[in-house]
């Protein structure tokens, strides 16, 4: 079984998980969602685990330190093999991503390079592309690298705009091509990485 964690905040609404989840069990892939970590004491994502019996640990982000410090712990003693942000708004150090030693995707609203950097995060991404008169958007995962939304990309899915009017139809319209990406993205990548 490959054991994957997940990195959050407080604004994670939980659907990637939920997503992924659901895609490793339809397809009976030999994954698991091991764990959740979140940075904010409230968060809706608390209740998405609590439904998919998935343990969420509360880590707070006092400081980048004492965070990647408690991180690197749960990581390494339970044995994770991939690591997972969806909705973790935080950047990670080149010393975390150095020492956890497995890789690190995260998932963002828009086809990158473009649309992304500090920032650019919900809504900010869609109000941008929808006034940059884009006609496309989309989803797109990446290694993390110590840069935001810079790694290498390893998978992205294009959504068309035609029929959006508002920066909230991006939202929906690009939500639906992630949950439809991620899950699959980080399967392929484990399979590549590990077989
Ligand atoms: C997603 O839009 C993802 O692209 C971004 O954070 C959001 C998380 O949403 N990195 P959810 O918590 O999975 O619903």
């Amino acid at each position: 079984m490959f054991k994957i964690a997940v990195l959050c905040s407080g604004k994670s609404r939980g659907s990637n998980l939920k997503a992924m989840h659901d895609y490793f069990s339809e397809h009976k892939l030999p994954v698991e969602v091991s764990f959740v970590i979140r940075t904010a004491k409230i968060a809706p994502i608390t209740e998405v685990c609590e439904s998919l019996d998935i343990k969420c640990y509360h880590i707070p982000y006092k400081s980048a330190e004492q965070f990647e410090e408690e991180t690197l712990d749960v990581i390494h003693s339970n044995g994770i093999q991939i690591v997972a942000l969806a909705g973790f708004l935080k950047k990670l150090s080149p010393v975390f991503i150095r020492d956890v030693a497995v890789p690190i995707l995260n998932i963002h609203p828009a086809l990158l390079p473009n649309y992304g950097g500090s920032g650019m995060y919900g809504m900010a991404v869609h109000k941008a592309v929808y006034n940059s008169g884009a006609t496309v958007s989309g989803a797109s995962v990446h290694l993390v690298d110590s840069n935001y939304d810079h790694g290498e990309i390893i998978a992205q899915k294009v959504v068309d705009l035609k029929d959006c009017i508002l920066p909230e139809d991006i939202a929906k319209k690009v939500l639906a091509a992630e949950h439809s990406l991620y899950g699959k993205a980080i399967w392929e990548y484990l399979k590549s990485i590990y077989s």
